[in-house]
């Protein structure tokens, strides 16, 4: 399994139940490395996305406890056994910060958009850098939008 974020310097990922910030081509690269796959993610992080609408074109597996909890073209699931039991290998984790925190274990590849900035936030991913556990195997040149500066990071387990 995968997972994608984008984090700050502190790893920080949202505030107020939204993202720190939206950067266009870090959008267009989630869907590009997204586009095709199933994408798991927790139902707040859903209401981020444009309508609150699961995204076009990848299969949207989304937790929640919620029985009544039926958007359309989404398929739900009330706990982690439900979900792993239907989610193939090569799906991305895509958040929030409780759905990363329960799959980090299970995933293999961490696609990690890191933007040089420090944000006022209200939840984190774990530190990477600070994990034994991954090591970083790639890393692109670092970019700008509107003068923030912000690089993608592959990080690989190695156990
Ligand atoms: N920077 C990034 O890359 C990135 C990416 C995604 C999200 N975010 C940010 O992350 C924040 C949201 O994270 P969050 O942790 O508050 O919310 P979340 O993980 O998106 O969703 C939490 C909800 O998912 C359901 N859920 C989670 N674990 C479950 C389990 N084991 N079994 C069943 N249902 C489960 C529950 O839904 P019910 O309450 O319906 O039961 C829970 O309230 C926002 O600020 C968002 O912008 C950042």
């Amino acid at each position: 399994m995968n997972l994608i974020v984008a984090v700050d310097r502190n790893w920080a990922i949202g505030k107020g139940g939204d993202q720190l910030v939206y950067i266009p081509a870090d959008l267009k690269h989630f869907k590009a490395l997204t586009t095709g796959h199933p994408v798991i993610l927790g139902r707040k992080t859903l209401t981020t996305f444009p309508g609150g609408k699961p995204l076009k074109g990848r299969p949207n597996l989304i937790l929640s406890r919620n029985p009544d909890f039926a958007p359309e073209g989404a398929e739900v699931f009330p706990d982690l056994d439900a979900l792993l039991a239907r989610a193939p290998e090569d799906s991305f984790v895509i958040g929030g910060a409780s759905v990363y925190r329960a799959l980090l274990d299970r995933c293999g590849t961490a696609y990690v958009t890191k933007i040089e900035a420090e944000y006022p936030a209200d939840c984190w991913f774990p530190n990477l850098d600070e994990d034994p556990a991954w090591e970083t195997v790639e890393e692109s040149e670092p970019m700008e939008h509107e003068g923030l500066p912000f690089r993608y990071v592959t990080y690989r387990r190695i156990k």
